[in-house]
């Protein structure tokens, strides 16, 4: 048996159907990873040595080029484990590889609270933790505890406090200082089984609750609200590809935006710490007219402009290149610079 029939490395994969953007892309090396153990045996075959790999989850926040030059690492790892009840709240570790939404649906039908505005979110749970996800008024350091990783510097296995993993909006120190040297195994959350505290006022959730004549709702009326608000904005990777929000809301200064309000009426703006305001850029990119515009295989969505979309046969260099007008366009009529929030992946 040669060394990759025995470590299960294959070669020249096609990543197409493992990408929500459903880009062309090949891996020259792949390796589907289920458990720690596999991590330490590729490290002492020096698989790591060489170059790092690309550890890829649900692929629903990525821009693939159409050849990668690096080695892909699939995680698939399993488990959900119980550790820990106190009567109020439960620890739960869950394995990297397994699926966000399906993790979220398990916890309101056993009545465990507090992760229900996170449903419909795509993705796996490992790589929930890398960009903070965060959706309808919730973000998952609220329920974060701890996660395990293995170090591809050290070749070791390290655990990450809550503020070790420094979250942001939509940020970790796995996107900064820690970029590409951890791939995070399994994650440790706390949620409640009583007293569940209820996120129900962020406008769009406020919205479908009113309309729906929902008072006070529970975790799974939360749940089943949130699904059906995505269901109704964001297009389903599975009918066109797609990765979500394309780029960052901007955060800019409580000055320029008193200046932007001055030219652009209902300009909308949410404060974000003393001095700083959060713009949807959704909104940016609507008004510099991109929503729902196509160009060649490209778009953004009809009903949420911030996602960008496939719509048959895109390369990742068409996405890129679209992105990059859009960009162009917004900072010339607005002076705000639009930040890709998903991982771009050569
Ligand atoms: N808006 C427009 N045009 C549009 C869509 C929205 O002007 O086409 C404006 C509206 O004023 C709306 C505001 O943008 O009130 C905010 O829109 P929305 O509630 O849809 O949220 P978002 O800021 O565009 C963020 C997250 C989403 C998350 C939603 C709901 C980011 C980058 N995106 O989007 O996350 O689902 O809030 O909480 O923070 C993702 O990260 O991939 C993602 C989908």
């Amino acid at each position: 048996m040669n060394q990759s029939q025995k470590t299960g490395i294959q070669k020249e994969v096609s990543l197409t159907h493992l990408n929500t953007l459903g880009l062309h892309s090949v891996a020259p090396l792949f390796m589907n990873i289920t458990s720690e153990t596999q991590l330490i045996e590729l490290n002492e075959k020096g698989f790591f040595s060489e170059k790092r790999p690309f550890v890829l989850g649900g692929g629903s926040n990525i821009l693939l080029s159409s050849r990668l030059s690096v080695p892909v690492l699939k995680m698939s790892i399993p488990g959900m484990e119980m550790i820990d009840d106190d009567g109020k709240n439960v620890q739960i570790q869950v394995g990297a590889g397994e699926n966000w939404h399906e993790l979220v649906s398990f916890a309101v039908q056993n009545g465990l609270g507090g992760i229900e505005n996170l449903a419909l979110i795509p993705g796996t749970v490992g790589a929930a933790p890398i960009q903070n996800i965060g959706a309808y008024g919730v973000e998952l350091e609220g329920l974060f505890l701890s996660l395990k990783a293995y170090d591809l510097k050290s070749s070791s296995f390290r655990t990450f406090s809550k503020s070790e993993c420094q979250f942001g909006y939509r940020d970790s120190i796995f996107k900064r200082e820690l970029k590409g040297q951890m791939v995070v195994t399994s994650v440790t959350l706390r949620l409640s089984k009583k007293d569940h505290i209820i996120h129900d006022s962020y406008s769009a959730l406020r919205y479908y609750l009113t309309q729906n004549k929902i008072q006070n709702p529970g975790i799974e009326e939360i749940y089943q609200a949130v699904i059906n608000i995505r269901q109704s904005k964001l297009p389903n990777p599975s009918d066109i590809g797609n990765a979500g929000s394309f780029f960052k809301n901007p955060v800019i200064k409580q000055k320029q935006y008193n200046e932007l309000k001055d030219n652009w009426e209902g300009i909308p703006g949410y404060p974000n710490g003393p001095g700083w305001v959060k713009v949807p850029a959704a909104w940016l990119i609507e008004k510099a007219g991109w929503k729902g515009l196509r160009s060649g295989n490209v778009g953004t969505y009809k009903t949420q402009a911030l996602v960008i979309v496939n719509h048959g046969g895109a390369t990742g260099q068409e996405v890129l290149e679209f992105s990059k007008k859009i960009q162009k366009s917004v900072s010339e009529q607005f002076g705000i610079d639009l930040i890709p929030e998903v991982n771009i992946v050569h």
